[in-house]
C-alpha cells in the first residue's frame, strides 16, 4: 500500500461537492490543505481535472467519474474517498494499478436508507402518492369505500434483492409488519438467519412470491439490468417494485411497461438511470409509479457521518495509517 510521502509538508485535499456542515471535520482537524467546492452544482468535468493536478486526497461522490482519465491527471493522489456506500463511479481496478486507496462508506447510511425503503413500500403499496394528489385536485367527496384501495403490507410476503447492511435493515423493519421476508444474495448469510427469520431463495423463487421486491444489490456489470421484462412478468400482478440501490439494476424501459401493461402493480424508485430523470420520461406519466430524488441517506445526522467517516479515511491513508472502510487494501 502506498502512503502519503512525510517529506511533502503538507497534503492538499479536494472536496467535490458542498458536503452539510461539519461533514469534513476531520480533515481540517488533522492540518490538511482542504479546497472544498462551493457551489450547489457540481463541478464540470474539466474544472474537475484541472483541480486535481496535485492533490493527495479526493473526497468524491456519485457524481464525479474517477476513472483513468483522472488518475492521469492526479499523478500525486493516494486516496479516493467515496461520500457513499456504492462507489461504481470509481474504477477501482485502475486505483488499484496506481497504488490508489479507495474508501467508501458502508454501515453509517444503512439504517436511514433502510428507513427510506419502508417510507416507499408504504407510500406506494398504500398509494399515498396518489392521494395526496386527489386531495389537492379537489377530487375529495368525502369517504368512499371504493377510492384508493391499495395494498396490505402487514402479513405480506417481502422479498430482497441484496442482504448486505441496508437490506439487513429492511429486513429487521418488516418483522415489525409480521412479514415473511425471503433474501436472494450473491452470498447465503447463516449468520443473519440464526439472528431473524429471514429465508434464502433463487431470485426466480423470489420474484414469484414476494408481494414487495426492493433492490438492495451493488450495482456491478454483473447486476446491470438484472431485472427486466423477463423477471417482471415472474412477479405477481400486484407486486411492487422498489429500488433504492442502483438505477442500472433495472431495465428502465421494461419498468415502465410492466407498470403501464399492469404486469406488476407499481414502482417506487430513489434511483434512475440516468440521474436526474429527465422531466419527460415515460415513468413519470404513470399514476402507480413515484420517482424520489435519490434521497435514502439524506437526513442530516447521516450525511454528516458519511462525511466524518469519508474524511477519517482520507486522513488514514495520508498519515500512513490504516483507513477505517477501504475497499481495496488487499490488493494493493
Ligand atoms: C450511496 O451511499 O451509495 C448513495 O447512493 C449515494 O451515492
Amino acid at each position: 500500500m502506498t502512503t502519503f510521502n512525510r517529506a511533502d509538508s503538507r497534503p492538499t485535499v479536494l472536496v467535490t461537492r458542498r458536503f452539510p456542515d461539519g461533514s469534513t471535520r476531520p480533515l481540517h482537524d488533522a492540518g490538511l490543505d482542504v479546497e472544498q467546492w462551493a457551489a450547489e452544482e457540481p463541478m464540470s468535468r474539466d474544472t474537475l481535472l484541472a483541480k486535481v493536478a496535485g492533490v493527495h486526497g479526493l473526497l468524491a461522490s456519485i457524481t464525479e467519474r474517477v476513472d483513468q482519465e483522472l488518475l492521469d491527471a492526479a499523478p500525486a493522489l493516494r486516496v479516493v474517498a467515496e461520500y457513499g456506500v456504492g462507489y461504481d463511479n470509481i474504477d477501482v481496478e485502475a486505483c488499484t494499478r496506481r497504488g490508489v486507496v479507495v474508501c467508501n462508506t458502508p454501515g453509517v447510511l444503512a439504517e436511514t436508507t433502510a428507513d427510506l425503503t419502508w417510507s416507499l413500500i408504504l407510500t406506494v403499496g398504500r398509494r399515498i402518492g396518489e392521494a395526496i394528489d386527489h386531495v389537492k385536485d379537489g377530487q375529495w367527496q368525502g369517504w368512499n369505500p371504493n377510492v384508493l384501495l391499495g395494498q396490505d403490507v402487514h402479513h405480506r410476503t417481502l422479498g430482497i434483492v441484496g442482504l448486505g447492511a441496508i437490506g439487513w435493515q429492511v429486513a429487521r423493519r418488516a418483522l415489525g409488519f409480521d412479514m415473511r421476508v425471503l433474501y436472494y444474495s450473491a452470498h447465503r448469510h447463516p449468520e443473519l438467519e440464526a439472528q431473524a427469520p429471514v429465508s434464502f431463495v433463487d431470485l426466480e423463487a423470489l420474484l414469484r412470491e414476494s408481494d414487495f421486491v426492493t433492490l438492495h444489490a451493488a450495482f456491478t456489470p454483473a447486476t446491470r439490468h438484472m431485472l427486466s421484462t423477463a423477471q417482471f412478468k415472474l412477479m405477481k400482478k400486484t407486486a411492487y417494485l422498489i429500488n433504492v440501490a442502483r438505477g442500472g439494476l433495472i431495465d428502465q424501459r421494461a419498468v415502465y411497461e410492466a407498470c403501464r401493461d399492469s404486469e406488476i402493480a407499481g414502482a417506487a424508485l430513489d434511483v434512475t438511470d440516468p440521474e436526474p430523470m429527465p422531466r419527460d420520461d415515460p415513468l413519470l406519466t404513470l399514476p402507480n409509479v413515484i420517482v424520489v430524488p435519490h434521497i435514502g441517506s439524506a437526513t442530516v445526522a447521516t450525511r454528516i457521518r458519511m462525511g466524518t467517516l469519508a474524511s477519517d479515511n482520507i486522513v488514514a491513508v495520508l498519515k500512513g495509517a490504516t483507513p477505517p472502510t477501504a475497499v481495496n487494501l488487499d490488493r494493493l
